[in-house]
């Protein structure tokens, strides 16, 4: 029987699983879960019979294809695919799919949860400030970058977006302001929010020289991904600048140092949770169920992204 492996972490919410199990079941597929694993053994292990693998932020590399020896398809139930060693995957001839926008809507509202928390000064019972009429910048105009922009007009703000690969008359088109480049962004905006994936591009990208352009109460948000920051230019910009914030849902590698020289202005979700609700994860784990059945009864490759 065909067998499809749910390999997470971090859970999915038990609706979510399912109907994932509804999708498999109705196309005649044995689902089995992984759970909360703390040791990659027993990814190692539970793979090694797998025809088909859902994870979300799990760690896919090289030695997890060595294990799998009927894997055809991996899906990251999600948007970001960097967890993924997509030439690993290809010389073992495995297919890689993302569900991209499934969970976009979740994190976006995450980014305001955040935000709020962030202008209220933490809650710690001090005035804050409000969101209405600042203006957001948003880095990356993706699927999350959209859904922050629509957020972030029911909040009154101006909203600027920079994207390099997407035309800024698409950003237009959306109601959004297009700027020319990263720095226009950071230079223009009180709030700057990352929906830029982890590349060797990306990576430490976002540091001293860059967030140093925010003007004065300069808030930066980051729902993308740690590896983006440069996490000591940050911290020493932090140190030097008393007025900037900085809110994320993935902890940084120096979150102690962070907690004990910016504790004021610094917060970190204790995981991460952008997608981390029940709808995000019904939409994201379902459709990478159907993807999978899509794949291995009609050989559909929508979203493969290691072609
Ligand atoms: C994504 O790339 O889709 C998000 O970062 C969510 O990741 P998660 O599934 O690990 O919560």
């Amino acid at each position: 029987m065909t067998k499809i492996l749910i390999a997470t972490e971090k859970p999915f919410s038990v609706v979510a699983v399912e109907g994932i199990k509804q999708a498999t079941d109705a196309a005649g597929y044995e689902l089995v879960k992984l759970e909360k694993y703390t040791d990659k053994q027993q990814l190692l292990e539970a793979v090694a019979d797998a025809d088909a693998l859902i994870v979300r932020s799990d760690k896919v590399d090289a030695e997890v294809f060595d294990a799998a020896r009927n894997l055809k398809i991996v899906v990251r139930a999600g948007a970001g695919y960097d967890n993924v060693d997509l030439d690993a995957a290809t010389a073992h001839g495995v297919v890689v799919m993302n569900t991209p926008g499934q969970n976009a809507n979740s994190v976006a509202e995450l980014v305001f949860g955040l935000l709020v928390f962030g202008v209220r000064n933490f809650f710690n019972g001090t005035s804050g400030t409000e969101l209405m009429g600042k203006k957001l910048g948003i880095l990356a105009f993706g699927n999350v970058g959209r859904n922050v922009a629509r957020v972030a007009k029911g909040f009154g703000m101006e909203v600027y977006a920079y994207d390099a690969f997407c035309p800024a008359e698409v950003i237009e088109e959306a109601g959004v302001t297009p700027v020319a480049g990263r720095d226009e962004l950071f230079r223009l905006c009180d709030v700057v929010s990352l929906h830029i994936p982890a590349t060797p591009e990306t990576r430490k990208s976002i540091g001293y020289e860059l967030v140093g352009l925010m003007k004065k109460g300069g808030i930066l948000v980051n729902t993308a991904r740690k590896e983006v920051i440069d996490e000591e230019g940050l911290l020493r910009l932090m140190e030097e600048r008393s007025d900037l914030k900085y809110l994320t849902d993935i902890r940084p590698e120096a979150d102690e140092k962070f907690r004990e020289k910016v504790a004021d202005r610094y917060f970190a979700t204790p995981k991460k949770m952008g997608a981390q609700t029940a709808e995000a994860n019904i939409n994201a784990g379902i459709a990478a169920a159907r993807q999978i059945i899509a794949f291995l009864k009609e050989g559909c490759t929508k979203f493969q992204v290691n072609k």
